[in-house]
C-alpha cells in the first residue's frame, strides 16, 4: 500500500503520509472556500464520522438514501487528503467539507469567504482512547506502544494530528472571526435531537418533526455501526486491520475510566488545567 510508512510534516504537525502529500496540503491550505461551503472541522476521534451523519441526513431532509449508498468520506470529503480534488463534487448548493487542519492554517480563508464552520470537540481523556484504539486499527498510523507511552505523547502532543489543546484552542480562538458553531460530543450523546435543532438553525435549515426523528434513528451509535457506508468495514485490510477492532468501538462518553490509572489521570489533569487555563470551551465533561 502507498506511503504506508510516510510521515508528512505540514505546520508543525505530522500527518500520515497514506494519506497526504506537500501537494494535497497546500491544496487544502489554499482552497478557494464559498460562502454556501460547509466546514466539519475536528480532532481525530472526536465526532467527526458521527457529525459527518447528521449533517447528511439534515441536508437530505431525513432521506436515509445518501447515507446508505454513498461512503462518508465522499459525502463530506477531507479536505487535506490526496483524494479530496477528485472527490468534491461542483454542486451549486452546499458542499460539505471535513478537516482535522489546525485553526492557523485554515482561519484567514475560512474568514474571507464566510464559509460556515461546525466545530466538534470531545473529552480529551476519550478522545486519547479512542485515538490509541485507532492506532491498532490503522495501518497507516504508527504502533502506538503502550497506553502509557501513547497518553505521554498525546499530552506533548507530538502524535499524528498534533496537539488536542492547540487544535482545540486554535478554533475556539475564531469565536469572533467566522461564522462557527461550536458543540461537543457529550452534546450529541445527551441530546441529538436538540443539537440536530440547533445546527439546523445555524445553517438555515429549519427540520420539522419527521426529519429529525429519522436523523435520531439514522445517526445512533447502532444504526451507524451496522451501516457499511460509514464504519469502515469498506476499507481493505492492508489499511485497516479489522481483526484489532472496530471503528465504532463503543461510542460512548466517560470510556477513559477503564483505561486511566489514578497517575494517569493526575498527570492528564494537571496538563489539561495548565495547557487549557480559561481557553472557554463549555466542557459538559468532567475531568476527575
Ligand atoms: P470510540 O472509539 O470511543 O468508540 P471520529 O469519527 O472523529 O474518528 O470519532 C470516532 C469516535 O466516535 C469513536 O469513538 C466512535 O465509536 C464514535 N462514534 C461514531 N458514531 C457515533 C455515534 N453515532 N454515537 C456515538 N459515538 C459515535
Amino acid at each position: 500500500m502507498d506511503r504506508m510508512e510516510v510521515t508528512e510534516t505540514f505546520a508543525g504537525i505530522s500527518l500520515p503520509g497514506h494519506l497526504h502529500t506537500k501537494e494535497s496540503l497546500h491544496f487544502a491550505a489554499t482552497f478557494p472556500f464559498r460562502a454556501t461551503d460547509v466546514l466539519i472541522v475536528t480532532y481525530p476521534k472526536s465526532g467527526t464520522t458521527w457529525m459527518q451523519e447528521i449533517l447528511t441526513l439534515l441536508y437530505s431532509n431525513g432521506d436515509v438514501l445518501p447515507a446508505k449508498t454513498i461512503p462518508n468520506w465522499m459525502r463530506a470529503p477531507w479536505l487535506e487528503q490526496t483524494y479530496f480534488r477528485d472527490a468534491l463534487r461542483d454542486t451549486a448548493g452546499h458542499r460539505l467539507i471535513t478537516t482535522h487542519l489546525p485553526a492557523h492554517v485554515l482561519g484567514p480563508a475560512l474568514q474571507q469567504s464566510r464559509a460556515k464552520v461546525v466545530y466538534v470537540a470531545r473529552n480529551p481523556k476519550d478522545v486519547a482512547v479512542s485515538f490509541y484504539h485507532f492506532h491498532r486499527l490503522a495501518k497507516f498510523l504508527p504502533d502506538p506502544g503502550s497506553f502509557d507511552a501513547f497518553l505521554a505523547r498525546f499530552l506533548e502532543g507530538t502524535v499524528q494530528y498534533g496537539s488536542w489543546f492547540e487544535h482545540v484552542k486554535g478554533w475556539l480562538g475564531q469565536r469572533q472571526a467566522l461564522d462557527i458553531f461550536y458543540i461537543t460530543y457529550e452534546e450529541l450523546h445527551q441530546d441529538l435531537r436538540g443539537a440536530a435543532e440547533r445546527l439546523g438553525a445555524f445553517l438555515g435549515r429549519p427540520l420539522g418533526p419527521e426529519t429529525l426523528g429519522s436523523l435520531e434513528r439514522h445517526c445512533s451509535f447502532a444504526a451507524m455501526r451496522d451501516n457499511a457506508m460509514v464504519n469502515y468495514s469498506l476499507i481493505p485490510a492492508e489499511i485497516m486491520d479489522h481483526s484489532q477492532g472496530r471503528f465504532m468501538r463503543k461510542g460512548v462518553v466517560g470510556d477513559w475510566r477503564e483505561h486511566f490509572s489514578p497517575r494517569q489521570t493526575a498527570l492528564f489533569d494537571r496538563v489539561y488545567r495548565e495547557r487549557m487555563g480559561d481557553a472557554g470551551l463549555r466542557a459538559p465533561w468532567t475531568l476527575a
